[in-house]
């Protein structure tokens, strides 16, 4: 069975680095005055705490001016409930100590390296990227692998990469979508939930409080429990979508909080009937499996859905969430074995034909999968399986159906992408060859030697000029005459 409630990963303390600077704490954790009117229900019964972070610190973290906060919170409270929200706000905003108030046009929470790369296309911010590896991963992406050392070496640079840090060209999501900046803004694709996810009763304040009072990560599970309570059979399209949003929001403001040493999401474990255990994953599979959903089976209320017409597409709207929330979430499960029981995610086919589709994304997706296969086998947390952990090599999606002569690299960032390419698979190669010297042990042949048949003639026609057919026709050889582990059982 998969194990829904697997083994905390914690990778290279992923996004430690968030470009969002953590808040200065509280001397002493009480709860800031006014915190009275942020959960103040409106005539329907929902306040702010209910839709935002508990406190407010998702608001008071980026440079909203007090129009902006009139503005939204007078037809919750009307005009004297909202000055008291900016006068909170404010107030927030120096027990925090927040000075560089994140611009909220251009901040994007959780983007890797702060910003996307530049490019006005996917295909001139995927050329932007496959630059980048130059730089980041010279080993792949600009020198040859030849030789074991050469391999132990670049899969060395690739596990050592700060995924955070590493700019990519998919721009993530604002913290907030709002039509009244323009109709390219009408859009309900940010991070706060259209609809508030639990009915902010007394039981979800206590729970708020105890987390204000003690940020860390039982108070935080104990919020995302209430959040994920709801089955997800009883929910509409548009709930489960904010259910991760919402879920996703309290890792955010939690990172505001608390800074670099706040919990990896995966400790938000998947507390009851809700979509899983990585809402961030959950949240862009949700919207790859529900692109080209009509406004009548999102069912998100009418009230919401009238704003977020005029401007981009309910399609288009859906597909601005999707490969940004998968991404995010890959980062946070970066062999993929936890995030879902579902193979095709766990192989890594639902991202790249993602990648591929959407972008596309080539360039993006030789690294997600290189870098996959590298943690997955390599990485002791990653591995899930009773086997003892093996090179996991699967290349399938990129290498099928002509992918790689469709989705090619144009310009000079081609000659990047070829290299990183055409020296991972080599990479692979020569650590498989290793590997079978000594374990002398497959894991499926079959799959293995196709797999591995693939990679050898794509590598010769990505980097023509050095024949590399020993190094591949060593390793087949290898494979045919090693004990296959699964013919064993
Ligand atoms: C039912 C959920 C919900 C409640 C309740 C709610 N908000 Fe929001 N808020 C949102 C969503 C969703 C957005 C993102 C923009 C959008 O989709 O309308 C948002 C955006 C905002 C923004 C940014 C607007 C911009 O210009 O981008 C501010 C400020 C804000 N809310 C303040 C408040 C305050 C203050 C309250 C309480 C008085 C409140 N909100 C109550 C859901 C909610």
């Amino acid at each position: 069975m998969y194990p829904r409630r697997g083994i905390r990963f914690l990778l290279c303390g992923a996004f430690a680095t968030v470009a969002i600077a953590a808040v200065r704490q509280p001397a002493e954790r009480r709860l800031p005055n006014g915190i009275e009117i942020w959960r103040k229900p409106d005539a329907k019964g929902r306040a702010c705490a209910s839709c935002h972070s508990p406190d407010g610190i998702d608001i008071a973290a980026f440079d909203f001016d007090d129009a902006t906060l009139l503005r939204r919170a007078y037809p919750h409270l009307g005009l004297s409930g909202a000055q008291s929200v900016v006068a909170y706000i404010h107030s927030l905003r120096s027990q925090y100590g927040l000075t560089h108030l994140l611009p909220p046009m251009d901040a994007r929470p959780m983007q890797p390296g702060g910003q996307p790369l530049s490019g006005k296309t996917p295909s001139e911010r995927d050329q932007a990227f496959a630059l980048e590896l130059r730089s980041s991963l010279p080993l792949l992406a600009s020198g040859r692998v030849e030789t074991l050392q050469e391999a132990r070496q670049a899969r060395d640079q690739l596990l050592a990469l700060d995924l955070s840090r590493l700019k990519i060209g998919i721009p993530f999501n604002r913290l907030s979508e709002d039509a009244f900046h323009g109709k390219d803004h009408a859009s309900i694709a940010s991070w706060i939930p259209q609809v508030e996810p639990c009915k902010l009763d007394s039981s979800y304040i206590d729970a708020q409080t105890r987390y204000l009072r003690q940020p860390g990560t039982s108070s935080l599970l104990e919020l995302d429990a209430k959040v994920a309570s709801k089955p997800l059979g009883v929910l509409t399209a548009g709930q489960q979508i904010d259910m991760c949003k919402a879920r996703s929001l309290l890792i955010f403001q939690d990172r505001l909080r608390r800074g670099p040493g706040a919990p990896n999401p995966e400790e938000i474990a998947d507390r009851g009937p809700g979509p899983g255990q990585n809402p961030m994953w959950d949240l862009g599979d949700l919207c790859r499996i529900y692109s080209g959903i009509t406004e009548h089976d999102l069912g998100l209320p009418q009230s919401v859905m009238r704003v977020k017409r005029g401007g981009p597409s309910l399609d288009d709207q859906i597909a601005q969430m999707k490969l940004p929330w998968m991404w995010l979430g890959w980062s946070f499960d970066q062999g993929l074995q936890r995030t879902s029981p579902d193979r095709a995610t766990r192989r890594g086919d639902t991202l790249v034909a993602a990648l591929l589709k959407d972008g596309p994304y080539p360039a993006h997706c030789a690294f997600f999968l290189t870098r996959k296969i590298a943690v997955e086998s390599y990485v002791k947390q990653a591995w899930i399986s009773p086997e003892p952990q093996h090179l996991s090599v699967n290349y399938s999606a990129l290498l099928q159906s002509g992918n790689l002569e469709r989705y090619s690299v144009p310009g000079p960032a081609g000659e990047s992408y070829r290299t990183f390419l055409a020296n991972a698979f080599r990479m692979c190669a020569l650590l498989e060859s290793e590997e079978l010297g000594k374990s002398h042990t497959v894991y499926q042949r079959a799959p293995l030697l196709q797999q591995f048949e693939k990679m050898g003639a794509a590598t010769a026609r990505l980097d023509p000029g050095h024949p590399d057919s020993e190094t591949f026709a060593g390793l087949l050889k290898q494979i045919r005459t090693a004990t296959d582990a699964t013919e064993l059982k």
